[in-house]
C-alpha cells in the first residue's frame, strides 16, 4: 500500500489517500497538493525507427518526470503504424523497453491512417485509442490529401465508432505557399506558410466530415483563434467534437523565433500572442478540451539546421504542468481547469478507465527548466532557462512510486 497523508486537495482541504501497491509506502505529504495521473493524448516517442532522437527508456522517464502516467503515441514513426503488424510489433519494442526500465507507464497507440491501408482500420479497432489522420504532411510521410480517402476514413471511423484524431492542415495550402515562399530561408516565414488559413481550411473541412458521418473527431494541437471559433460552432450544433492544445501555443508565438531559431519551428507553427490569449479562454469556455505536450524531439543538431531542413517540433512532456501552474499562479487558469485539460477530460473523451494514478505536486517549488536535468533524450526546452513555480514531485503509476529528485 502507497498512504499518502497531510496531503490537500486542488481546492484546499486535507486529503489522505490509500493506493494499492506491493510497495510499502508512507508518504507525508505536508504542502503537497495531489492531482490525478496525467494524461498526454499526444506524443512522438519515435520508437521505431527514430530512436537517435527519443526511445521510451528515455520518453517514459521525461513522463514521469513531467507527472504523466498515461501517453498516447502517434504513428508517424518509421515504419509508420499503419498496419496491424507494424502495430503488434510496435507494441512489443514499447513493451520490452518499458520493462527494461521498469516503469510501468500506461499507453496507448494512434494508428496511422494511409490510403493504401484503409482496410487494415477494421482490424486494429479495439487495438488503438483512435486514427490519425495528418491532413497536412508534417515529420514523416504519412498525409491524406485527398477528399476521397477523407471521406472513406470518416466514414469507417463513424462504422467502427473509432474517434479520427485530426493534424488539421491543409496540404494544398502549404504547397502553394512553399512555392511561394521559396526563396526566404529565415525561420519566421514557416509562420508564414503554413498561415493561420491553412489550419482554418482543414479545421472546417474536418468539422464538415464529422458532420456527415457522425464521426467522433478529436482536432489536435489548436493554435488559432480561429480554429476555436468553428470549434466552438461545431460544440453547439452537438457534433462529437473535441479539441487539443500545445504547451507552445499557449506559451509561445512568433517572436520566440529571434531567440530560439530553429527550435521554434513547429507543425502547426507559433501563432500571434492574441492566439495564445484566445487559446487561454477557450480552455475557460470549455471549447479547448484538452492539452496535448506533442513532445516531438529532435536533436540539438537537427534543429541548427537551416530553414528548410531543421525538422518540425519540440520536446514538451516535462515542462506542460509546471507551465500550467505558474500560470496558475498568474492568475490565468484555475486549478481545476488544469486537471480537466490535463486530466479528466480525456479519460472521458477517450473513454478510459478510472486508475489510482497520482502526482503530488508542490505548488511553491520554484525552479528553472534546466535542460541539463531533463529526462528526455534530445536534452533541450524551448523553455530552458524559464522560471516556474509549481512542480510534481511525486508521480504514482499503476501502484508504482516514483520519487521526482
Ligand atoms: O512539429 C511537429 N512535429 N508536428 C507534427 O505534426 C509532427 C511532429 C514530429 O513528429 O516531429
Ligand atoms: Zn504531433
Amino acid at each position: 500500500m502507497i498512504n499518502i497523508t497531510n496531503a490537500k486537495s486542488i481546492v484546499g482541504e486535507k486529503q489522505s489517500l490509500t493506493i494499492k501497491s506491493h510497495q510499502n509506502i508512507e508518504i507525508n505529504a505536508e504542502g503537497l497538493t495531489i492531482f490525478p495521473g496525467l494524461i498526454d493524448p499526444h506524443v512522438h516517442f519515435r520508437t521505431p525507427g527514430m530512436e537517435h532522437k527519443e526511445n521510451w527508456l528515455t520518453a517514459a522517464k521525461a513522463a514521469i518526470y513531467g507527472g504523466y502516467t498515461t501517453v498516447f503515441d502517434m504513428p508517424n514513426t518509421l515504419p509508420p503504424t499503419t498496419t496491424a503488424a507494424l502495430l503488434a510489433e510496435k507494441k512489443s519494442l514499447i513493451d520490452a523497453q518499458l520493462k527494461e526500465i521498469g516503469i510501468p507507464l500506461r499507453y496507448e497507440l494512434f494508428f496511422g491512417a494511409d490510403k493504401s491501408h484503409l482496410s487494415e482500420i477494421y482490424k486494429v479497432r479495439d487495438a488503438v485509442i483512435g486514427i490519425k489522420v495528418f491532413m497536412g504532411c508534417s515529420t514523416g510521410n504519412l498525409v491524406i490529401d485527398d477528399d476521397e480517402s477523407l471521406h472513406a476514413v470518416f466514414a469507417i471511423a463513424a462504422t467502427q465508432d473509432m474517434l479520427v484524431a485530426v493534424h488539421a492542415e491543409d496540404e494544398q495550402r502549404i504547397h502553394a505557399r512553399k512555392h511561394q515562399f521559396k526563396d526566404v530561408k529565415e525561420y519566421p516565414v514557416h509562420s508564414k506558410i503554413r498561415d493561420k488559413e491553412v489550419a482554418t481550411i482543414a479545421v472546417e473541412k474536418a468539422i464538415s466530415l464529422s458532420r456527415i458521418y457522425k464521426t467522433r473527431l478529436y482536432v489536435l494541437h489548436t493554435s488559432t483563434a480561429d480554429e476555436v471559433r468553428l470549434i466552438k460552432q461545431a460544440k453547439k450544433e452537438n457534433l462529437p467534437v473535441f479539441a487539443e492544445t500545445t504547451p507552445h501555443h499557449l506559451f509561445l508565438n512568433e517572436s520566440a523565433y529571434a531567440t530560439i531559431k530553429g527550435k521554434a519551428v513547429v507543425n502547426p507553427p507559433l501563432r500571434e500572442s492574441s492566439d495564445n490569449i484566445a487559446l487561454f479562454e477557450a480552455i475557460k469556455d470549455g471549447v479547448i478540451d484538452t492539452i496535448g505536450s506533442d513532445h516531438a524531439p529532435h536533436t540539438e543538431a537537427e534543429k541548427a539546421r537551416v530553414y528548410g531542413e531543421c525538422p518540425s517540433g519540440m520536446p514538451g512532456i516535462e515542462t506542460t504542468l509546471p507551465l500550467l501552474l505558474d500560470a496558475h499562479h498568474q492568475g490565468k487558469i484555475s486549478l481545476e481547469a488544469i486537471v480537466n485539460i490535463t486530466s479528466t477530460n480525456a479519460q472521458k473523451i477517450f473513454r478510459l478507465p478510472k486508475t489510482e494514478d497520482t502526482v503530488l505536486v508542490d505548488l511553491n517549488k520554484t525552479a528553472e527548466v534546466d535542460p541539463a536535468k531533463l529526462k528526455t533524450k534530445c536534452g533541450w526546452s524551448s523553455f530552458a532557462g524559464k522560471k516556474l513555480r509549481g512542480w510534481p514531485v511525486y508521480t504514482i503509476v499503476n501502484g508504482h512510486c516514483f520519487e521526482l529528485i
